[in-house]
């Protein structure tokens, strides 16, 4: 039945280690976990590996602010990832660390083998140099004036309000996020690796049909128009990685040794299990299958430079990168005031970390489409299917068998051709989940559990159980329910492997194999029926927003995990408290409550929403850079804050009339001011 027994190696990408695992980060790890359960239930050889990605000046930094040494935070942050990842029965066979020695080896032999093939180039560039902090700055850690808008405190690479992108020499009035300092321009001897070498290669192997999904191809495709360019993949000290082995002082850029961190974990399994060969994964000639699940955000990475590396230092290349979409909640980025930037630790306490599993699966394709949890959904979703329908059939022929038959099932099928159905629709299913298209497997594994309810309600066992002379064909209706329910519980194993565990010790049987579904299980002696699954209340799902909301304070911003991202230990939020003003200088200012009475996207600016907002008899337009963090439905009707007498502005998109506030380093994290309730539009702040 199943096809001949393939060796995978799968991966799913690196967390960061100065941050939680958060639902976002979930979206993969149980995508990937639930891949690799249905290989291994297949009877495949699956490996998955993972580790975190351990280095980085964000995470310096982070260890800096703690007072504790590097290696100190990245330990502590594996256990709470491994923690969290447990609790969501994300099964890796290994997980790492990039600061590890296997990847230092690694990491220095695709270097040395790139440099001796002529791949590596270094010339000096000139930089942004912290003087008080005696440190090169990452673009992110400079903010400045925009030189095209003009709007204030924008990152060193990019402006949040206009979408301009420059170079952090071109922001005007500079500072770093660190010092509050001017930052001061200073030579330096970087390392580079010449991309561009690798076009024909990366051209066919991004093109392959088989590698990359259809959007993906076509983004890589834009790219190769822009032309390749030579990749910066070294640092200054003072830096967290590894030193490059001829460069004393210069430090690998985290995103070298962070795909290597893949082959580090293999290799790190390889010795302690001696049936695994790394050559035989990894070697320039392997026949094994590998595959990276990403994000798409950093398909940059792993469908341009890791190819190119792999191949120009004599390693195999992946079969395929599977990248996925971005988790929005209830149609909205994450968001810390919403309460909807939920760590993966706080779920865990409030919910069955299976619901999540079950959710992601129920809603997830192939493609690379954003994937929104909606609780109404997701609460609707577990109570009426999951335990509304599939459960169901397992607690309402349970206790007939217990009552009348001492747990014991009937030697025969009253239905077999209803049973080799459900059995026959296991290459659908099974197609599905190897397509990674788990809606499809979950809705069909539905149909076929309204299928099993239909049959048991058609022949109402309840009925039955009341005559002597009928009572016979209960043990047959429920021997046939039982069974159904069993080729149920195995088909979503790879989703719910905690439920079909506790499925298999009810039916007494393993659930071992895909194939099991095919043969019933006949005079057979099955386990008192407990609960497998309950519902959920919407209290709960309150309670765990409530919960997540008061995390907040405890925990960084979902952009602090990123590279690009500031961390300060100099100034509230990373930011200087501004010079001293007069009363009078403030009151120049004519705050006034708002309502946003209609706001759209402004096409071309990626940045940027238009907002009609009534001052109370008065309308304004305004351009405001916050469409990273608000979804214009959501923002209509609301109030909010205005500087009402701001000079108009004219931008590329139009004039701005006027400006909203709001908080927030950008990103997904902007939080929109609101008055409390009995505001009305036009009443001054002061
Ligand atoms: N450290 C890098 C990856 C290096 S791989 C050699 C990184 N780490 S991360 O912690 O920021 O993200 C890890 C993975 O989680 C990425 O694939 C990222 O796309 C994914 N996600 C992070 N937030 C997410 C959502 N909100 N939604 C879906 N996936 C998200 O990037
Ligand atoms: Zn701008």
């Amino acid at each position: 039945m199943t096809d001949t027994t393939r060796d995978i190696l799968v991966t799913s990408a690196l967390p960061y280690a100065n941050g939680p695992i958060h639902i976002g980060h979930l979206v993969e790890y149980i995508q990937t976990d639930i891949w690799v359960r249905f290989q291994k239930l297949r009877g495949h050889r699956c490996i998955y590996v993972c580790a975190d990605d351990a280095h980085g000046t964000p995470i310096m930094l982070k260890a800096r602010q703690q007072g504790i040494e590097p290696e100190a935070l990245i330990a502590r942050m594996q256990e709470e990832h491994l923690r969290d990842f447990r609790a969501f029965g994300i099964d890796f066979d290994n997980y790492h660390t990039t600061h590890s020695d296997e990847n230092r080896e690694l990491a220095s032999l695709i270097y040395t083998r790139l440099r001796d093939a002529g791949h590596i180039e270094s010339r000096t560039i000139r930089q942004a140099w912290d003087e008080e902090h005696g440190m090169f700055l990452p673009d992110r850690f400079i903010r400045g004036e925009c030189p095209r808008c003009g709007a204030a405190d924008q990152y060193g690479d990019s402006c949040e309000a206009c979408g301009a992108t420059y170079t952090p020499a071109e922001l005007k009035n500079a500072v770093s996020v660190l010092s509050g300092k001017a930052p001061v321009e200073r030579e330096s001897l970087h390392y580079f690796f010449r991309l561009g070498d690798f076009t024909d290669m990366l051209r066919r192997w991004t093109q392959d049909e088989s590698r990359l999904q259809p959007a993906m191809a076509r983004k890589l495709e834009e790219w190769f128009e822009a032309g390749l360019a030579d990749w910066d993949i070294s640092r200054d000290a003072p830096y967290f990685g590894f030193e490059i082995p001829d460069a004393p002082g210069k430090f690998f850029y985290v995103w070298l040794d962070a795909p290597i961190g893949y082959m580090a974990s293999f290799r790190n399994l390889c010795a302690r299990d001696e049936t695994l060969d790394f050559d035989a994964f990894w070697g320039a000639d392997s026949e094994a299958e590998l595959y990276h699940f990403i994000g798409k955000d950093i398909v940059y990475f792993h469908a341009l430079f890791w190819p190119a590396m792999l191949h120009g230092a004599g390693f195999r290349t992946p079969t395929a990168v599977h990248a996925h979409g971005f988790l929005t909640v209830d149609g909205q980025k994450m968001s810390k005031s919403r309460g909807t930037f939920i760590k993966a630790q706080t779920l865990a306490k409030h919910l069955p970390p299976e619901y999540l599993r079950y959710y992601f699966a129920a809603r997830l394709g192939g493609g690379v489409e954003d994937l929104d949890l909606s609780f109404d959904d997701f609460i609707q979703r577990i109570n009426s299917d999951l335990v509304g329908k599939l459960v169901n059939i397992a607690s309402r022929c349970a206790g007939f068998m217990h009552k009348h038959f001492d747990g014991r099932l009937a030697a025969e099928l009253p239905e077999p051709a209803l049973f080799e159905e459900f059995a026959g629709e296991g290459h659908a299913i099974a197609e599905a989940y190897e397509t990674r298209e788990f809606s499809t497997a979950v809705r069909r594994i539905m149909a076929l559990a309204d299928r099993v309810n239909q049959y048991v309600d058609e022949h109402k066992p309840w009925v039955l159980a009341r005559q002597p002379d009928t009572l016979g064909q209960v043990q047959a209706i429920c021997t046939q329910g039982l069974n159904l329910f069993r080729v149920l519980a195995l088909y979503l194993k790879p989703v719910m492997p905690e439920l079909s565990q506790q499925a298999g010790a009810f039916l007494h049987d393993d659930l071992a194999h895909w194939d099991d579904a095919a043969r019933p299980l006949l005079d057979h002696t099955i386990a008192p029926y407990q609960p497998l699954a309950t519902r959920v209340e919407r209290t709960a799902v309150d309670t765990l927003l409530g919960a997540s909301r008061e995390d907040l304070a405890a925990t960084d911003s979902a952009n602090v995990n990123r590279e690009q991202t500031s961390v300060t230990d100099t100034a509230p939020a990373g930011e200087p408290i501004a010079g001293e003003i007069k009363f009078d200088d403030f009151a120049r200012v004519d705050l006034r409550v708002a309502r946003i009475t209609h706001a759209e996207y402004v096409a071309e600016a990626d940045k940027l929403l238009r907002l009609q907002l009534d001052l109370g008899g008065e309308q304004r337009t305004v351009l405001s850079g916050i469409r990273s963090a608000y979804e214009p439905a959501a923002l209509e009707g609301r109030l909010t804050v205005m500087v009402a007498n701001l000079a108009p502005r004219k931008m590329r998109f139009g004039t701005s009339e006027g400006m909203v506030l709001a908080a927030g380093p950008g990103g997904e994290d902007i939080f929109l001011l609101s008055p409390d309730d009995g505001a009305v539009p036009g009443m001054r702040v002061k």
